[in-house]
């Protein structure tokens, strides 16, 4: 990365360590790649980190939103067109990949590039030349492709809404970006940069109890959301952040609908079945009450308003060592 880059991505947990082992390593080639993830979990960012590790950091880098550019306007926009091409042409235009030339662009949102204009993206990328809207001279392209996807672009494959040449062509390495909830042992240190972000002029700490809550909740909105809320902890935070400093979303984390929601993604996205799910469930709340007693059976089954004899029952049930 260039030192006067400002770009920082966190990554502590071994999932995202070993992503960014392979990111690192593929940025160093020329080939086309695929980050995939839910909203807010870095995409951009890392489209960003992967032109900066590249050879071609001094260059270009042109991001693209496809989802909020109109249909009409993308093949000039992206290839350019001469003048006259059109009512309206009064000159000539670069395009996009033109203006990216011999550095990267970021096709944003792949998964709304228009069908019909997926032939000519797809020629553009194998032949290294293109055409502007209008024009009859090929003109030479050397631009590295960074594209971003928050569905799985097989799927649209699958149904014909996505031409499947098109897809291997973008799809040489692709990068499932994990959602925050799934690594959430990179939340401290991500709490901690933002709020050195925010609040540079004086030290805020997060309490346990607070940080506890933070580390629960599922972030819906991933890393986003996870700097917003920060954002917010830090205009009124006084010295520390505690439990009543975080919106309330995060308080009912540990409330009976979170635990709701937990059991429904078991069964909707795990597809675990119910008697599995129901173990799952009284299972952690057999370790949680044992967390929370310091391993004190007694006090962890009086928190679960249980018999001893019944509780250490369950401890045989699942396994946990007494
Ligand atoms: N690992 C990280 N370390 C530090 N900041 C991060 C990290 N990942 C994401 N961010 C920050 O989180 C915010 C959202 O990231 P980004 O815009 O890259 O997400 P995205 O996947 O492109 O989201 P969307 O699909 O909604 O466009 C940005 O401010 C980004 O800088
Ligand atoms: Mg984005």
């Amino acid at each position: 990365m260039s030192p006067t880059s400002t770009l920082t991505l966190i990554a502590q947990s071994t999932t995202m360590c070993e992503l960014l082992e392979q990111v690192d390593t593929a940025a160093l080639t020329d080939s086309s790649v695929l980050l995939i993830g839910e909203t807010g979990v870095g995409k951009e960012l890392f489209a960003e980190y992967i032109h900066k590790k590249s050879n071609r950091d001094e260059l270009p880098f042109v991001k693209v939103g496809l989802a909020s550019l109109p249909a009409e306007l993308l093949e000039s926009e992206l290839f350019g067109h001469e003048k006259g091409a059109y009512t309206g042409a009064a000159g000539e235009k670069k395009g996009l990949f033109e203006l990216a030339e011999q550095g990267s662009i970021f096709l944003d949102d792949i998964d709304d590039f228009p069908l019909h204009l997926q032939s000519k993206l797809l020629r553009v990328l194998e032949s290294r030349e293109l055409m502007r809207v209008g024009g009859t001279v090929p003109i030479p392209v050397n631009v590295r492709v960074i594209c971003a996807s928050k569905i799985d672009l097989k799927e649209l494959v699958d149904k014909n809404q996505f031409r499947s040449d098109l897809y291997y062509r973008i799809n040489v390495v692709p990068i499932h970006i994990p959602p925050l909830r799934s690594r959430r042992e990179d939340i401290p240190l991500l709490i901690r940069h933002f709020l050195q972000r925010f609040i540079a002029d004086r030290t805020v700490e997060v309490t346990g109890e607070a940080m506890q809550l933070l580390q629960s909740y599922d972030w819906p909105g991933n890393i986003r959301e996870l700097r917003n809320v920060v954002q917010r902890m830090a205009i009124f935070a006084n010295g520390s952040i505690t439990p009543k400093n975080l919106p309330s979303e995060i308080h009912s984390s540990s409330s009976l609908d979170s635990i709701l929601k937990a059991c429904n993604r078991c069964l909707v996205e795990e597809k675990m079945g119910f008697e599995e799910i129901v173990n799952c469930l009284e299972k952690n709340l057999v370790n949680q009450a044992l967390l929370k007693s310091a391993g004190n059976k007694s006090q962890a089954a009086k928190l679960l308003d249980l018999s001893l004899s019944t509780f250490r029952d369950k401890l045989k049930k699942f396994g946990i060592e007494e």
